[in-house]
């Protein structure tokens, strides 16, 4: 790696994460890690990780996602969320994948081809986010029977999506209710993995007891989504004493504010002084002129810009533990101000080590699910393992 700009992965971090997570909500059967966009931008390398932890399926977005993750792990089985073009056929059986049926057309489509290997396929409903899934009950019922009669294609599972956590709100319940209703004409007990919640309703919510599958995506990546953390630190969010009015008044199911899951984030941006310049006050910095120096000191180039994810919103950078002033952004330098001198080559931290990425996050006013997938795949990713062997990707 010659830029010495890097994101540190900690597939250890990864492993524990899942271990936790199991260990506290031991009542599912199976933990579906959602590794879409290389594992929220963590790289796909992870997955073993995660397989070792004790996720025992994993969704992606694409196809492409799906072969990409399939090279690193050969008998894991990997659905695919969004619906797959039948001319890929071929690629989907090739690679063993599962896909997403979420209207009758396509289904008749794939019934029509002589196929000779068996599919597995997931029904999706839409219950309320109208994303995608089946939103009427009569084509449900019609694809569940027609599946049922398919030789070479195996309903494996059904799912949903939900759109909010249900803590504060009644969406949730609704689409509980709504799943249940559009279902009513099928047997779900027939369907082997019934799975509608993501990270936040698993530790939100109480397991609905049909369902034995559960989607796991920001939380495995170190968020426990307490809303303690998440709400009193975010701006323009509600405080506890708010929620508790909003879940009264909604009549809102069960619900857990806060939770113990000790779940960390495994995800540290670094980079390096690649220049440095004497300044007096008054010295202009940066395109446009923007930064009239106001003390004398240093201008720091660090070697990263809003081309790898980071501008100046994020504030400040930390060198030697120092928090310095980023004064002006490129594409691909930051300006740094500092008033101690150091030396170049001297590593700078963005966030993942002192800086918190939650920190990050309040500043920038964004979640951490924006914050990892914003920072570029120029940015090479380096994995560090159990064993502390590193292995670099870029
Ligand atoms: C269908 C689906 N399930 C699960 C997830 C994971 O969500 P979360 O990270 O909130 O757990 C996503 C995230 O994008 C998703 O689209």
């Amino acid at each position: 790696m010659q830029r010495p700009t890097y994101a540190l992965i900690n597939g250890e971090i990864l492993m524990e994460n899942i271990k936790e997570i199991k260990k506290n909500y031991p009542m599912y059967e199976y933990y579906i890690g959602v590794v879409k966009n290389d594992a929220y931008h963590h790289s796909v390398y992870v997955v073993n990780d995660l397989i070792k932890g004790g996720v025992n399926y994993l969704a992606v977005s694409s196809l492409e996602e799906a072969i990409k993750v399939r090279k690193i792990n050969k008998n894991i089985p990997i659905l695919c969320l969004e619906i797959i073009s039948l001319d890929y056929l071929d690629l989907i059986i090739k690679n063993n994948i599962t896909i997403t049926v979420e209207r009758l057309d396509y289904l008749k489509k794939l019934l029509s081809y002589n196929l000779e290997d068996l599919i597995k396929v997931h029904l999706a409903v839409d219950s309320g986010m109208h994303r995608l899934g089946f939103d009427n009950k009569k084509d449900l019922t019609t694809a569940f029977y027609l599946l049922k009669e398919a030789k070479h294609l195996f309903l494996e599972g059904i799912y949903s999506h939900f759109a909010t956590s249900g803590i504060a709100d009644p969406y949730y319940d609704y689409q509980l209710n709504k799943f249940l209703e559009l279902t009513s004409n099928i047997y779900l007990e027939e369907i082997p993995i019934v799975h509608l919640g993501r990270s936040i309703t698993l530790v939100g919510k109480e397991k609905p007891n049909f369902c034995n599958g559960i989607r796991l995506g920001i939380v495995m990546y170190g968020f426990n989504q307490s809303r303690k953390i998440d709400y009193d630190s975010l701006k323009g969010k509600y405080q506890l004493w708010q929620i508790r009015k909003k879940r009264q008044k909604y009549n809102c199911s069960i619900t857990h504010l806060t939770n113990n899951l000790k779940v960390k984030p495994a995800f540290a941006l670094y980079s390096a002084i690649m220049s440095r310049r004497k300044v007096k006050v008054g010295d202009l910095v940066g395109y446009g002129a923007c930064y009239k120096v106001k003390y004398p000191g240093y201008i720091y180039t660090i070697c990263l810009g809003y081309a790898d994810g980071v501008d100046k919103s994020f504030e400040y950078v930390l060198i030697n533990s120092q928090k310095c002033q980023i004064v002006a952004d490129c594409m691909d330098m930051l300006l740094v101000f500092a008033q101690i001198k150091y030396e170049i080559g001297t590593k700078v931290e963005i966030f993942g080590g002192e800086r918190s990425i939650y920190d990050v996050c309040q500043t920038l006013n964004i979640n951490a699910y924006h914050l990892f997938n914003q920072i570029s795949n120029r940015v090479t990713r380096v994995y560090v393992n159990k064993n502390k062997s590193k292995e670099i990707i870029g």
